[in-house]
Formats: C-alpha cells, sequence, structure tokens
C-alpha cells in the first residue's frame, strides 16, 4: 500500500507510521572511573593478582556484595564454571545436568573435567531448568546440576537444591547472565554450593574478559583458588607443590581494576533494566498470540535480555512477525539462539578433545537428537528476543510496548 494511503494504525511494513520513529537511548559503559582504576593499577608496577591491590578488592567487594565469604577470580565466565567443578571434584566420566538452551561455555566447563553434559528441558514460561526434568534424568553417574539462570530468571531454585540434596550431588549456578538475579529474597550465586558470574563483554557488567567463583564453604574456595592458579599455593609460607592437574585462569590487576569501577554501577545497572524488563512484560500482557516471560514463584529477573514467545498459529510465522516489528522500528531478533544446545556439532557428532569421541565415548548411553527436550526446542522455534539496556529510555519502552501491541493485533486480525 503506497505511504500516502495508508490508514494511521498501519503496519509501518505496509506504508503506515512507525511505532518507534525515534532510535534507542544509548551510551558509555566506560570512563573516567574504569580509567582512574587502571592507571592506579598501572602504577602499582606489578599487574599480577597476588601482588596487586585491585583484584583483591575486587574479591573482597564482590563477595561483600553477595553476603558470601569467599569470591575466587578468573578469566572468563566458562573458567569460572570449569573451577567450579572441579573444586566440586567432578571427574572424568561423572554426568552433569545442566540447560538445554544456554551458552556453550556452561558445556565446554563439563566436558573440560571430562565429564559429560546431560540436557534437562527448560520451564516453557521461565526459560528455566524444569525440575521434573532435572529428575527424570538423575542416573547412578549423576554428579552435579548447573542451573543456568537464563535472561537473569531465577531457576526454581528450592526445588532444585530439593533434587540436589535427595542425590546428593553438587549444585552449581552459571550466573553469567544473571548479576543480582533474586529468588526469595536471595541473590542467584548464592542459593546452591557454588556461583558462577562472566564479566565478558556483554553481560550487565564488564572487564571485557574475566569470571567469578563465588561460595559460603572454604574447602570449595581452597580447591577453587588453587584450580585457578595451576594448583600454586600463594598463601604465605605454603610449600611449592602442585599436587593435581590445573590451568592458569587468572584473572589479572587490569581486568580487576576495570570490574572495580564496573560494580560500581552495578546497582543502577540492575535498578535501571529491572524497571525497563517489569514495565515491558507487564505492557504485553493480554495480547493476542503473545506469551510474556514469567518467574518462578519468588522470582526477580535481571534481564540481560527480554524474550517473549509468540504463537505462530495465532500470529503467523515469527520471522514475519520479527520484520513486521523491525519495521516499526523496535528492536528485536529471531530468538536467543538458533538451536538447542545439545544440537551443536560436538555433541550430536560427539567430537571431544583432539578430533576424539572422549569424553562422549564414556557415556555410550546417552544421545544428543531432536526431541531430546521438546519444551527448549519450541522455545527456540517461537521465542523473540527483545534487547534491555540501562540505556534505554521511558520513550524507548513505551514506543517498543506500542510496537509489539501493534503488530500483534495486526496479525492477530489481519482483516479488521
Ligand atoms: C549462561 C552463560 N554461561 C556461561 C557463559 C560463558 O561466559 P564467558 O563468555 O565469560 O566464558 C555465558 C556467556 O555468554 C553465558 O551466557
Amino acid at each position: 500500500m503506497p505511504a500516502i494511503l495508508a490508514k494511521s494504525n498501519a503496519l509501518a511494513l505496509h506504508g503506515g507510521p512507525m511505532a518507534k520513529p525515534t532510535p534507542y537511548g544509548t551510551g558509555k559503559r566506560f570512563g573516567n572511573e574504569e580509567k582512574r582504576q587502571l592507571s592506579e593499577a598501572i602504577d602499582q608496577q606489578t599487574l599480577f593478582y597476588a601482588q596487586g591491590k585491585k583484584t583483591k578488592e575486587f574479591r573482597e567487594r564482590f563477595a561483600a556484595r553477595y553476603g558470601v565469604k569467599h569470591c575466587v577470580t578468573c578469566t572468563s565466565g566458562t573458567a569460572a564454571i570449569h573451577i567450579a567443578l572441579a573444586a566440586c571434584g567432578i571427574k572424568p566420566g561423572d554426568e552433569v545436568i545442566t540447560a538445554s538452551i544456554t551458552d556453550i561455555g556452561t558445556c565446554s566447563a563439563i566436558l573440560l573435567c571430562g565429564a559429560i553434559p546431560v540436557f534437562a528441558d527448560l520451564d516453557p514460561r521461565t526459560y528455566t531448568i524444569d525440575p521434573a526434568s532435572v529428575t527424570a534424568r538423575v542416573g547412578p553417574k549423576t554428579a552435579a546440576i548447573v542451573a543456568v539462570h537464563l535472561t537473569g530468571a531465577p531457576c526454581d531454585m528450592d526445588a532444585l537444591k530439593q533434587i540436589a540434596k535427595k542425590h546428593d550431588l553438587w549444585l552449581v549456578e552459571d550466573c553469567a547472565q544473571a548479576y543480582h538475579t533474586e529468588y526469595k529474597r536471595q541473590l542467584g550465586g548464592t542459593l546452591g554450593d557454588i556461583g558462577c558470574f562472566s564479566l565478558n563483554d556483554f553481560k550487565h557488567i564488564s572487564a571485557g574478559d574475566a569470571g567469578m567463583v563465588i561460595t559460603h564453604d572454604a574447602e570449595l574456595a581452597h580447591r577453587a583458588e588453587l584450580f585457578a592458579d595451576k594448583c600454586y599455593d600463594r598463601s604465605p609460607g605454603a610449600p611449592r607443590n602442585p599436587f593435581f592437574v590445573a590451568p592458569n585462569y587468572r584473572m589479572c590487576e587490569l581486568h580487576a581494576a576495570v570490574a572495580l569501577a564496573q560494580l560500581e554501577k552495578l546497582d543502577s545497572i540492575i535498578a535501571r533494566r529491572r524497571r525497563y524488563g517489569d514495565r515491558l512484560n507487564e505492557g504485553l500482557q493480554n495480547l493476542p498470540g503473545i506469551l510474556p516471560q514469567k518467574f518462578v514463584e519468588g522470582g526477580r529477573g535481571s534481564y540481560w535480555f527480554g524474550m517473549f514467545r509468540i504463537e505462530p498459529k495465532v500470529l503467523g510465522p515469527r520471522a514475519k512477525f520479527v520484520e513486521a516489528l523491525t519495521a516499526e522500528g523496535v528492536s528485536a531478533s529471531d530468538g536467543y539462539v538458533d538451536r538447542a544446545t545439545y544440537l551443536y556439532d560436538v555433541f550430536t557428532k560427539k567430537q571431544g578433545f583432539g578430533g576424539t569421541d572422549f569424553p562422549f565415548s564414556l557415556a555410550p548411553h546417552i544421545e544428543y537428537k531432536p526431541g531430546l527436550c521438546p519444551n527448549a526446542e519450541a522455545i527456540v522455534a517461537d521465542c523473540v528476543k527483545v534487547p534491555v539496556s540501562e540505556f534505554f529510555t521511558d520513550q524507548d519502552l513505551e514506543q517498543t510496548v506500542a510496537g509489539i501491541r501493534k503488530v500483534a493485533e495486526h496479525f492477530a486480525n489481519p482483516n479488521r
């Protein structure tokens, strides 16, 4: 339809006015505070974590913020999960149950222990691991659960804790997407045995790359500390005698300096993202064909990004829906990932270390194939991802909600 004839509520795709004609808010994530911290780190004339002050201070501050006794720093979220699992004593051939939609880093960490990822299905509305599916996957070799708080939405931690207790499993929390995620007024990362964080450049706060492990447990913390640093014990007077195989996952003073500055911004980042994300979810209620994200009872998200599902039966194909949103000026994409994690080649072809099928060869009974986790596959197929940022404005929110509402109403009733 030519623009001149377009009705005011016509889709922008058909020449109507855009619901979001103005660009989304942007801002600087890094500034003078990071520069000051970096400059101080350099002035120390050491960038080594065990000699400088920055890593020590960051660890103390992060642990205090989370109300835990111990924080071990490292090079990435993947390293953090590897360290956590190693500290728990996960060994080759152990099975580790995790979410069927997650970053590959969660699974690389499991495989790096020589352990076998076992994928549990997700709850269709919270996109977090479904405790019933976890229970169904527990077997004689299960040693741990890695609960992924996907999008910043908390898992059903009471149920997972119960399963872990009943079957004597370690409970590791993957909080890479989930700074300040809350479950029944407690912070995600403090509810299981050990919590893992990422400071990669896309997360709520960034040091370029880095990660942390937190725990209440002194013994886990000690093993984590050793594992992150080649099994060198840096405590005063300790003998230099590595007694197990361990990588070098040390975070350096430069990363810690930036992380310290970023930590100061975390409260306001979370508050702004939460306000935006909660209002976005609210604005998408009661729309034909739209299923906004829900949280488990007592859960509060911290919105690394926003996600909702559509019912293609009501709204037609997702690609067309996203195309219409984009034409409206609304930032949206076809979901978070293009497949459930177990459908990556590394799993379907069982491609392990050095081109061999190790460690998959230790668990020939485990198969990775379509249909394994139907909810996860359905989420992948029909979810729409919308960015959330601390720099987005009230106007961004109102126009985004208006755009999604307009497109949903149009596709649900195309002949209005
Ligand atoms: C849920 C989840 N787990 C683990 C990771 C791995 O973190 P990193 O990229 O810092 O290794 C990521 C990163 O995207 C993630 O989103």
